[in-house]
């Protein structure tokens, strides 16, 4: 079992540097099946998901060089199969962008299912499923694995998505690129992650616009070639960091960040009485006073992120009064509200709403991480809390920060790792 332990109570004070985005990585990596040459990506985060995602590449035959601790030449010129039903597929959800990959490069696909939810509700994929039929795809599932496959090309259409979901504007976005003529996406989703992946494919020869709007025209071409590409920095980390600090009290200085798509989140940093200063790819983020209630709604972007959602809850259990935080994205992503009342927080969560009370300063204890950002709201708890906090299933957290514990003790925390026997190696639900 692997802990962190945690002395809470220390000022944050210094600069830390924010790694490559998790889940832009976790898109362009797999994107990179359809180049035809060597991809040199940059800016590639060390975290197990994307070790994971790099490691399914090369048993379907992609060569991986590492040029750097961040930089990897990928060149899946070499892959022959539109086969990926690896074990460790269902442990990421991301693995599902080799659908969209697979059926534009092969025209078919057999991929294994992600793994199960593990926010408390379903994560449904029917978006996903109508954008490749609506293509000209057939899709089944049996045994756990997507058959998916198209007798001639895929066919460029106008789908409209029900809901605005990330994954699957991606996946649409990614068999649409080397499809036959032009594939509109309306009620696209937004995120920069979203504008990354377009970038990096547009910068390997495709042709795709209007990312970041809500409709976004994918005009089909012939092939992909090889070419540079720098990913960029990681909105949460940076909100993550940015949350610690105001639990803590001090000033950091956040670095490697675009100021533009933490507004969301330094926004509400504000109305808690944090001050965030915006520099050019830097802010600085400083605690002086008591924090502030405020109400949260976590939405699409540019909304307040859902996967910020249990990070800021962690911060209004010390404000100066009653919150209420609605995630309109993830209705049920609250498993992290027990383990907090073991802390002192005081949640009452109801449907998709939580009422909390503040109460000015946790208390160190016990708890356990149940998926990537519970387990990082945890940690601000533990290093905001008065006493010590162990914190058990870091293999979670682990999966989308890349060097937590270093990066918060170069700016003061006294957090550490402590390994003992019998870790499982990872956890086998998906979190991403
Ligand atoms: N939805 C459907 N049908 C679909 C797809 C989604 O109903 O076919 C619904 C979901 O149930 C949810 C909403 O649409 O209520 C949004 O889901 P979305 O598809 O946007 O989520 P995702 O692609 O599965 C990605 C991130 C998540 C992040 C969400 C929302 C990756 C690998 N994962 O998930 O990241 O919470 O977008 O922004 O990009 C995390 O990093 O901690 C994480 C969970």
């Amino acid at each position: 079992m692997t802990k962190y332990i945690i002395n809470g109570g220390k000022p944050l004070k210094g600069e830390v540097v924010v790694s490559g985005a998790k889940n832009a990585a976790v898109a362009i990596i797999p994107a990179a099946l359809m180049v035809n040459g060597v991809c040199r990506i940059e800016n590639i985060p060390q975290i197990s998901d994307v070790t994971m995602l790099l490691k399914i590449l090369e048993q379907m035959g992609a060569e991986i060089h590492t040029v750097n601790r961040h930089t990897m030449d990928i060149d899946c010129t070499g892959v022959k199969t539109s086969e990926a039903t690896f074990d460790m597929m269902r442990r990421i959800r991301a693995s599902y962008y080799l659908v969209g990959a697979l059926l534009g490069r092969f025209g078919r696909a057999k991929v294994a299912m992600p793994g199960g939810c593990n926010f408390g509700g379903v994560r449904p994929i029917d978006q996903h499923e109508k954008g490749f039929k609506a293509m000209g795809s057939t899709w089944d599932v049996k045994n756990g694995i997507i058959f998916a496959e198209t007798p001639g090309h895929l066919e460029g259409v106008s789908i409209y998505l029900d809901v605005v979901s990330v994954g699957a504007t991606i996946n649409i976005m990614l068999a649409a690129t080397l499809a036959e003529g032009r594939t509109i996406i309306e009620n696209a989703a937004k995120e920069p992650h979203i504008v990354d992946l377009a970038n990096f494919l547009n910068s390997m020869g495709a042709d795709i616009r209007g990312a970041g709007t809500n409709v976004i025209k994918i005009k089909g071409v012939g092939s992909l070639t090889g070419g540079f590409y720098s990913i960029i920095p990681d909105q949460i980390e940076a909100g993550t960091f940015m949350a610690a600090v105001a639990g803590t009290g001090g000033e950091v200085t956040i670095k490697n960040v675009i100021p533009k798509h933490l507004e969301c989140i330094s926004g509400k940093l504000r109305e808690m009485g944090v001050e965030v200063e915006d520099l050019e790819d830097a802010v600085i983020v400083r605690r002086k006073h008591q924090l502030l209630k405020t109400n949260v709604k976590a939405m699409p972007y540019p909304g307040f992120p859902t996967d910020m959602q249990p990070q800021i809850s962690t911060l209004l259990c010390m404000a100066d009064g009653t919150s209420v935080v609605t995630d309109d994205v993830w209705p049920d992503r609250y498993k992290y509200v027990d383990e907090l009342a073991k802390m002192g927080g005081q949640i009452q969560v109801s449907g998709r709403t939580a009422i909390i009370e503040g109460v000015g300063q946790l208390t160190g204890s016990p708890v356990k991480a149940g998926d990537l950002r519970a387990g990082a709201a945890l940690v601000i708890a533990g290093l905001s809390a008065s006493g010590t906090t162990e914190i058990e299933g870091v293999s979670y957290i682990e999966r989308g920060y890349e060097n937590l514990v270093e990066k918060l003790q170069s700016i003061g925390a006294d957090i550490t790792t402590v390994v003992l026997p019998d870790d499982p190696e990872m956890p086998e639900r998906d979190i991403g």
